[in-house]
């Protein structure tokens, strides 16, 4: 079998991953789309420094749904160990690992198969840093995982979930009678992803819930984050970010 180094450099990513010669894998995604990443990633070390200062090292941290790996194998560069990614896809996790040793990461960067809403109370202990990016609305249960991603952020930690938002709806509802209304706080859209489950950036079951920016920001608070917050847009970031179609919101424990 060939070296690692050898075998990324064989076939197309989703991530550029600088592997450690230098050279930079291929991505099956165009470079317009690839620029996701870089401005996920800026918003990221903007947030984290911001909380934790210029130095995370012996502050350990979870990526749910890590994929290849590559936000797992940043936040280790920025000195946080140990560093756990999650994923459903077992074949990511083969490719998380692959990456991380052709890349020279360092050993502290475990990855493992799990599907978040599997993850039970206490099984992992708790995080300095919870990444739960591009997940939330590939999901059927988005709240179960947003009340997962808070147990696994420790008192004085910070999670980051970045997702895609839908157009909200607003007013009140007439709740089993006009006289008693309940004014609606959030909302969802149904997406359909029942066709494409094989695919690797999607849902493991096809039923996604989208969650509104006001849902979002008001379940994260009645999950138990002390105080959310909805990150800034770098004036040159991706498209999908700079027009709220997608966010980034940091919520702290
Ligand atoms: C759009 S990709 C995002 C990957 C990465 N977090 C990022 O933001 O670049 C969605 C990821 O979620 C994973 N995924 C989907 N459903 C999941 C679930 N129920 N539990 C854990 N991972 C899941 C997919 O395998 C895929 O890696």
């Amino acid at each position: 079998m060939s070296d690692p180094e050898t075998r990324c450099l064989d076939r197309d990513w989703f991530y550029p991953f600088r592997l450690a010669s230098g050279r930079v894998t291929r991505t099956y995604v165009s470079a317009e789309v690839a620029k996701i990443h870089d401005t996920r990633l800026q918003m990221l070390q903007a947030a984290v420094q911001a909380h934790f200062g210029a130095d995370a090292s012996g502050r350990s941290a979870v990526d749910l749904a890590c994929h290849e790996g590559w936000f797992s194998q940043q936040v280790s560069a920025l000195g946080f160990a140990p560093v756990l990614g999650l994923d459903a896809r077992e074949q990511h996790v083969a490719d998380a690992r692959l990456a991380a040793q052709a890349c020279g990461a360092k050993h502290s960067l475990v990855f493992r198969q799990q599907d978040v809403h599997a993850i039970t109370a206490g099984e992992h202990g708790q995080f300095d840093l919870v990444l739960c990016l591009g997940l939330i609305y590939h999901l059927e249960n988005p709240v179960g995982a947003l009340r997962v991603a808070r147990a696994l952020t420790r008192a004085g930690g910070l999670c980051l979930v970045e997702t895609q938002v839908a157009p909200g709806l607003s007013g009140h509802i007439d709740y089993g009678h006009h006289t008693f209304v309940k004014p609606v706080t959030g909302s969802f859209a149904i997406v359909d992803e029942t066709d494409e489950t094989h695919g690797p950036e999607t849902s493991t079951t096809g039923i996604c819930l989208v969650p509104s920016l006001d849902a979002l920001l008001w379940i994260l608070r009645k999950v138990g984050f002390a105080r959310v917050e909805l990150l800034p847009v770098p004036d040159d970031g991706y498209e999908q970010l700079r027009h709220h179609k997608r966010v980034m919101v940091a919520a702290y424990a």
